[in-house]
């Protein structure tokens, strides 16, 4: 990977939200085309960290590179059009209830640009078409099952052709077989439209059907970070302990919960 464009780049993120330092010190390049999954136990900081790569958050100490701009210090002006290469993705599907399907995909189109309403028909219909959902513009989201809805947001979140697509959980409350699909069309999607795409998951089976690159967070840190293979091989015995979804190992599940991160947390 030495000859690729780093998309983004985290430089010494440090963030504390209310009493607990959350992400303490995290690394990393993810490159332009990759699809780079950040795994982690819940409550790691995950969503934290793809928030500080979205611009929803503002680091305490350190930088996040979007190319070679510094999110973190951006006039909201930059930041807003920096933010225009971003699709989001979030687990929720947060499809509006009120609107049909189309409507909800054109969302950014009609509040981003000023497409003739003609034109962002075209889109939409291809962007549906997209995610295979062509036919089904007209339906309301009280009509979809999960995976469809997921398909809607993923839908909206290339409808402004996005350089970078964040997803947060995105196979969350699925089944195994409609995750796959799901996983399945992240990968489609990635290649079709050359996106660099960054997926948080917990779900070891999306890890290894979907990442190019991994990096796994623990307690804030980045404790291992590789390929999927690499992962696989780690030394590090939460790593294993985590992949393999054992209660027995270095982080105790049972006795402490998920407050075994505020006793790791410094
Ligand atoms: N606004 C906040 N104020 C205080 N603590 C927060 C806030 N947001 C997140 N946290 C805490 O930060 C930790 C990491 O949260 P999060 O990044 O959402 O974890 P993950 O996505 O890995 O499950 C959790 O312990 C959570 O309770
Ligand atoms: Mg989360």
């Amino acid at each position: 990977m030495e000859d690729k464009k780093v998309a983004i780049s985290v430089q010494n993120v440090n963030k504390t939200l209310g009493d607990r330092k959350v992400l303490n010190g995290i690394n990393l390049d993810i490159y332009q085309g990759e699809t780079f999954v950040i795994m982690g136990g819940s409550g790691c900081g995950k969503s934290t960290l793809l928030r500080h790569m979205t611009g929803a958050l503002v680091p305490d100490k350190g930088k996040v590179f979007i190319g070679d701009r510094d999110l973190t210090t951006l006039s909201k002006d930059e930041k807003d059009r920096t933010k225009r290469k971003f699709g989001m993705c979030f687990q929720s599907s947060a499809l509006l209830d009120s609107l049909s399907v189309e409507d909800n995909v054109s969302l950014p189109l009609r509040e981003h640009t000023k497409l003739d309403p003609h034109i962002i028909n075209i889109i939409v219909k291809m962007k549906l078409g997209l995610v295979g959902l062509r036919g089904f513009e007209h339906l309301m989201p009280s009509m979809l099952s999960g995976g469809m809805k997921k398909r809607v947001g993923l839908a909206r979140a290339i409808a402004m052709d996005p350089e970078i697509v964040f997803y947060d959980e995105p196979t969350a409350g699925l089944d195994p077989i409609v995750a796959a699909v799901i996983d399945k069309l992240i990968l489609d999607l990635s290649k079709k439209l050359l996106i660099t795409s960054v997926v948080v998951t917990h779900d070891m089976n999306s890890v290894f059907r979907i990442a190019n690159r991994v990096a796994m967070l623990h307690a804030g840190r980045v404790l291992e970070i590789g390929t999927p293979e690499d992962i696989k091989n780690s030394k590090n015995a939460i790593v294993q302990q985590f992949i393999r979804g054992e209660t027995e190992g270095p982080v105790n599940f049972i006795d402490k919960g998920d407050d075994y991160l505020k006793d790791l947390a410094e």
